[in-house]
């Protein structure tokens, strides 16, 4: 049989899905040579990298597997692979309803990968391995390649906090942290491609502990980022997704501290109602969530806030519900995600009495996606006419002619410039000028002109 060529991997769910995939790809590239088809029809790897937080993305596997079923009888060849967290958590059980499914890999043995490929190839037998070797992952996975002047770059994995609702501690493990000076190493040789804003990423990547080389204290997140952000190169970091429990001193202080942390910062809430916190099992209950904040900004005055929220938790009140909605207006959140809660089995709140009637979630949902929209389109409008630092990524997707970037407070700008390409991977000044639903417009500016300083 000819050796496999092309991979295709479908990713479900969050950025770590989306890094998780990425490192795959090169260590397939790494070990086998494959390269990466655009549709599933091209290749003969197929993998599916899933997230099962909510059952939604569960059952897209499922259904994707079934296509693929009709491939693999057309090519016996084609080698097919189930990763993340829905394969952590149903592991040996997902052959059972998808007996098509070579490849059982978790998020913790993706690196492992190739040689399950190797082991299928050859004796043409399954190979499920969804166990939890730790950091092994990183020391065994190729350095990442630079696509572009961002890039990711994950510091820790897991999460300990055991949330009532969520399924990550299960299918992710515990938290554990990759040392100091490796991710360092790593933002380095990132820097050295042309990458000039680092994004950490973990489930919960303010508990970030790093070991540093010699011993001594783990380092904090707080200290990554100030490290980093002495990386010749490096302009803009950002990190996401925090636990407001973890919101220490010196990373609050490192708003005002470290210019190159962008403006911006994800920090689920989840509720607006203490009684639901506690059921959520989510210790900081509002008014330290306010307090936090209210440092934030006081640090970094007209840092934007970005958040997740659940609606339809089991037992939530209309007044619970109305309290979230009063968070929102009295934080004025930023571009945020919410959900209707999704029962997960296996976690503790799967076995809360829940009544409340679908409907009257989906009503629940609307009316604050409604709200946060609101919030959304008024921090935008108020952008109109600042000069903002704009890191330049690619040309405009809808018109290669101009530009586009992003904002320190993450959004996507698109403008004119005489100098083209020639300025991807800068950061520029650029004036906005229109604030569109999705999108801004702008105009860039010499620096140091008009007397306005740029935002982080
Ligand atoms: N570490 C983050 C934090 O501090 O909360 C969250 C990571 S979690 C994977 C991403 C988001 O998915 C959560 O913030 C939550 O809003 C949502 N989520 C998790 N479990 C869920 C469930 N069972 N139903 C609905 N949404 C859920
Ligand atoms: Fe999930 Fe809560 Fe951790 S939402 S990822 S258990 S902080």
């Amino acid at each position: 049989m000819n050796p496999p060529r092309k991979l295709f991997i479908r990713t479900y769910g969050c950025q770590m899905n989306e890094y998780d995939s990425a490192r795959t790809a090169d260590a397939l590239a790494h070990s086998h040579g494959l390269e990466l088809a655009d549709r599933p029809e091209e290749a003969d790897v197929l993998l599916v990298n899933t997230c099962s937080v909510r059952e939604k993305a569960e059952e897209k596997v499922f259904s994707e597997l079934g296509r693929w079923r009709a491939l693999k009888r057309r090519r016996p060849g084609v080698v097919i692979g189930v990763g993340g967290c829905v394969a952590s958590q149903e592991g040996d059980a997902i052959r059972d309803r998808a007996p098509q499914v070579d490849i059982v890999y978790g998020p913790q043995t993706l690196h492992r990968v190739p040689g399950m490929l190797d082991d299928v190839l050859r004796a043409r037998r399954p190979r499920v391995d969804v166990s939890f070797p730790e950091i092994e992952k990183f020391d065994c996975l190729p350095a990442p390649g630079a696509n572009g002047p961002t890039a990711f770059v994950s510091v820790m994995e897991g999460c300990s906090k055991y949330c009532s609702f969520c399924i990550v501690p299960y299918t992710r493990g515990e938290e554990f942290s990759r040392g100091f000076d490796d991710v360092l190493d790593e933002v380095r040789g990132l820097a050295g491609r042309g990458v000039r804003e680092v994004t950490f990423l973990g489930q919960n990547v303010n508990a970030y502990r790093g070991p540093v080389a010699g011993g001594g204290r783990p380092a904090s997140l707080a200290r990554l980022i100030a490290a980093a952000a002495q990386v010749r190169g490096i302009g803009r970091i950002r990190y996401t997704t925090s636990h407001p429990s973890q919101m220490s001193r010196d990373l609050v202080d490192a708003y005002r501290d470290v210019p190159e942390l962008a403006s911006h910062l994800h920090l689920p809430v989840q509720s607006g109602s203490d009684r639901v916190l506690k059921l959520m099992n989510r210790p900081p209950r509002v008014d330290r969530y306010r307090d936090t904040i209210a440092r934030l900004r006081e640090r970094r005055p007209g840092i934007s806030i970005s958040s997740d929220f659940i609606v339809g938790f089991p037992g939530e009140t209309d007044a619970d519900f109305r309290a979230t909605l009063d968070l929102v207006d009295e934080i004025g959140f930023d571009t945020s995600f919410s959900f209707i809660y999704s029962r997960r089995p296996g976690t503790p709140a799967a076995d809360l009495p829940d009544d409340l009637p679908r409907v009257e979630k989906k009503a629940r949902l609307a009316e604050l996606q409604a709200r946060l929209a609101g919030h959304a389109a008024r921090t935008a409008a108020a952008m109109v006419g600042t000069v903002e630092s704009v890191l330049v990524e690619r040309p405009s997707k809808k018109d290669p002619a101009m530009l586009s970037g992003r904002t320190g407070n993450n959004r996507v700008v698109n403008f004119a410039s005489p100098a083209g390409a020639l300025l991807i991977g800068r950061f520029v000044n650029v004036r906005i000028d229109e604030a569109l639903p999705n999108s801004l417009r702008g105009t860039i500016v010499p620096k140091g002109l008009h007397g306005m300083a740029a935002r982080a």
